[in-house]
């Protein structure tokens, strides 16, 4: 097998592992794809949302009489809603609309539908709330200590632990040990397509809601919840979705509820979509983690024994943190042998907007500052940054810091060694102008796949072959944009022998499939390829398809037996185990190795800092499609460089002070220059055809192996990202680096 994966067994394929063409892209380029906002039905109104005032206060009234405007045909306060109005995925305490406390900037106090936009916004702003503002906590380690509570429970969501050894032992066979903290900060996911929802009532009292959402069964669940129906009643069919990384779960279920709200009020579909400031307001974010790192090790590099504390902002409400900062505590000394380890990671409410998922799932935060620290470390104990990592590298047969031995191929070396040889392929030059320095820096991680021991993990998938040999696919996890459609479509094709161009891949809906869990933890290709697979082995053994190779006779055969062409694969994932008062356990059932480098030049005067090259080695097991694996790669590598350079939604006592891409910056084409992806192959028995995972570790590496490289170029050590030109600058003065 080389490098770029072209392993034996690979050529044997006619489909998988070909960069076939995306199956949805022709309508997308075309501008005829239809995302939820594109939908309108005879009649629709048009809805609006009156939001909090203030980020902590007790509403004493809401006065509805001056939005009573022409053309609105219902508004809405807590007190109509027909079910429960809370919801959330552990802790059930999040509003859809809220009449008594409000908790962030986003929350919603009133509903209003109109006959149109404009009409129901101005009524929105005509409600007049009075309020008695209550003092807020806007940082979760004051949050941590103060008497103020947020919510009745109190401020903690939640506290992980794992205990591996004696850190006290570890650090005293220590020759050195380093003490650092970092920093990380709240980070939008960006997605091109807001928040959106149209709901339309059914004529027996149920509805149907079109919506921008990734997981269409969670919607499903909250808007029957909130609505007082039951499941069955309630329909949600995702629409196209204009980019999800993680942020359309609770955000779009809110906005699909508030639509299904109006409409079952007026009895008339509603549209409701947020705007980019609503979006940004609202929508919750990365965490921003505060980690302190101590890390022992001996002269020669060997590591000893690691003490970890994390404090995250979990923001108004819970949502998914319990289960972010899971991944957290698993994966939080990097992929190291480590004898020795203590780590604790707490998530704290506070007046902010609320944290969730986030592509990466928080292992961004805990990848860059553990990588960080190596590089330091490796300074202190003057070796080098390979050196060090090589010395303490997971191995096959080694054990995690869960107490998990790795029974698979860890491919850390190869992935280092493989960016190092692209990037050093020239030597490091300097700028003539002497403005500028360069420098190289890079970082590793191990990911666990899918959901691990967070929850349950399973997922389904139907292939239905039709008489003219072509077939109808959907599945329980839903396309994002990743380009899920198209390895499913291929792996149907692979297994059944049927051209792409006869495939139709199915939105999903929720009244015709399973639910099949979120489309989150990059498990879908793992758990929704491997439930595509059952679906057509059985397929194929109904067909007798090793004793009939002609697809049509054998359909023509199996039709004439009485026999269904329509297969329903189940898919749950490999045993995992959690012992959640030690924190060991077998967290996930495999992982996936990588490693980033970069070259960047940063100008010693404004501290600006550009990413002129960045390599990207990632083991995905095996690649199904190469080309869309190195659109991942593209994609995850840019927002990497966003997390670590220029992305942060800045709060000001709970106040976004950008909420839109003129003051939010993404990065573009001139903040980076050339990326090279580099695709390893180790075929996984966990994953269809060998496949692992590849959409969330793209985005992981980038900003510490950027924060390593700033380092060799000016000398300066950023623990704060994003390395905004201001931050850079600041390590410089105090690092006395050449400015
Ligand atoms: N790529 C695109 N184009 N759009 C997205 O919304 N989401 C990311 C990643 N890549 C996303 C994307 C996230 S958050 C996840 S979890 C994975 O895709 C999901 O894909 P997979 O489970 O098929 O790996």
């Amino acid at each position: 097998m080389d490098s770029k994966g072209n392993s034996e067994k690979k050529k044997d394929l006619t489909c998988v592992g070909k960069s076939v063409r995306r199956v949805d892209g022709w309508p997308k380029v075309l501008g005829k794809a239809k995302y939820t906002a594109d939908h309108s039905f005879e009649g629709m109104l048009f809805a609006a949302v009156k939001r909090a005032d203030f980020p902590h206060a007790r509403i004493k009234s809401i006065d509805v009489e001056g939005a009573q405007l022409p053309g609105v045909e219902a508004i809405m306060l807590e007190e109509d809603i027909p079910g429960n109005p809370r919801f959330g995925a552990l802790n059930p305490h999040q509003p859809v609309i809220i009449s008594d406390i409000v908790r962030y900037l986003g929350d919603g106090i009133a509903l209003v539908a109109a006959k149109s936009e404009k009409i129901a916004r101005e009524a929105a702003k005509r409600i007049v709330v009075s309020y008695e503002e209550l003092p807020g906590l806007f940082d979760p380690r004051e949050a941590r200590k103060s008497e103020l509570s947020i919510h009745p429970e109190g401020n903690e969501i939640v506290h992980h632990v794992l205990r591996k050894g004696e850190v006290s032992e570890g650090f005293a066979a220590a020759d050195v040990v380093l003490e650092r903290d970092y920093q990380t900060q709240f980070q939008e996911h960006a997605y091109l397509e807001p928040e959106a929802a149209v709901a339309v009532p059914q004529p027996d009292g149920g509805i149907t809601v079109y919506g921008s959402m990734q997981h269409p069964f969670s919607t499903r669940r909250v808007v029957a919840r909130v609505l007082g129906l039951p499941l069955a009643k309630v329909r949600v069919i995702q629409g196209e979705l204009g980019g999800g990384f993680g942020g359309k779960d609770e955000s779009s279920s809110i906005v699909c509820a508030r639509a299904a709200l109006l409409a079952l009020k007026t009895g008339k579909p509603v549209k409701l979509v947020n705007t980019r400031e609503e979006s940004f307001v609202e929508s919750y974010k990365r965490h921003p983690y505060y980690l302190h790192y101590k890390v022992g090790a001996k002269k020669d590099g060997t590591l000893t024994a690691m003490e970890i504390e994390i404090v995250a902002d979990g923001g108004a409400y819970a949502s998914m943190s319990t289960f972010v900062t899971w991944r957290s505590v698993v994966q939080a000394t990097g992929p190291y042998t480590v004898p020795n380890v203590k780590t604790d990671v707490y998530a704290y409410h506070t007046n902010n907007t609320y944290t969730g998922a986030f592509r990466g799932f928080g292992s961004p935060q805990i990848v860059y500052a553990s990588e960080s620290l190596m590089d330091e470390l490796a300074a202190e104990l003057k070796i080098s940054p390979a050196e060090i990592r090589k010395k303490n590298f997971y191995q096959q047969g080694g054990e995690t810091a869960t107490g998990q031995t790795l029974k698979h191929v860890v491919s850390l070396e190869p992935a280092l060694d493989a960016v190092l040889a692209e990037l050093n392929k020239k030597p490091l030059e300097q700028n003539a102008n002497p403005v500028f320095s360069r420098g190289r820096g890079f970082a590793c991680s191990y990911r666990g796949v899918a959901l691990g021991a967070e929850g349950v993990d399973a997922t389904g998938a139907v292939v239905n072959l039709l008489e003219d040999g072509s077939a109808i696919v959907s599945t329980g996890v839903a396309e994002n944009g990743q380009g899920l459609r198209t390895v499913f479509s291929q792996i149907v094709s692979e297994e059944l022998g049927i051209p792409l161009e006869k495939i139709v891949f199915l939105d999903c809906d929720t009244s015709s499939i399973a639910d099949g869990g979120p489309s989150v933890a990059s498990r879908c290709t793992i758990m929704g390829g491997n439930a595509v697979r059952h679906a057509c082995l059985q397929l194929k053994e109904r067909l007798n398809l090793s004793e009939q190779p002609d697809l049509q006779k054998a359909i023509k055969a199996t039709l004439n037996a009485g026999k269904s062409l329509y297969a329903f694969g189940w898919h749950n994932a490999p045993k995992v185990s959690w012992d959640e008062h030690t924190g060991q356990g077998d967290a996930y059932f495999t992982y996936v190795y990588a490693c980033q480098g970069v070259e960047v030049e940063v100008n010693n005067q404004t501290g600006e800092t550009k990413v002129l090259r960045a390599v990207a080695a990632h083991d995905v097991g095996m690649a199904l499609n190469p080309q869309q694996v190195e659109l991942q790669i593209y994609g995850g590598v840019t927002m990497g460089a966003g997390y670590g350079l220029t992305e942060e939604v800045i709060l000001e006592k709970g106040v976004t002070k950008n909420p839109n891409f003129n003051g939010y910056h993404i990065p573009d084409s001139r903040m980076i220059g050339e990326i090279v992806p580099i695709i390893i192959e180790n075929p996984d028995a966990a994953g269809p055809f060998g496949a692992k995972t590849i959409g969330e570790p793209t985005c992981e590496l980038l900003a510490p192996a950027i924060a390593n490289a700033i380092l060799q170029a000016t000398g300066a050590r950023v623990r704060t990202i994003p390395a905004t030109p201001a931050r850079v600058l600041h390590a410089m003065q105090k690092e006395g680096a050449p400015a």
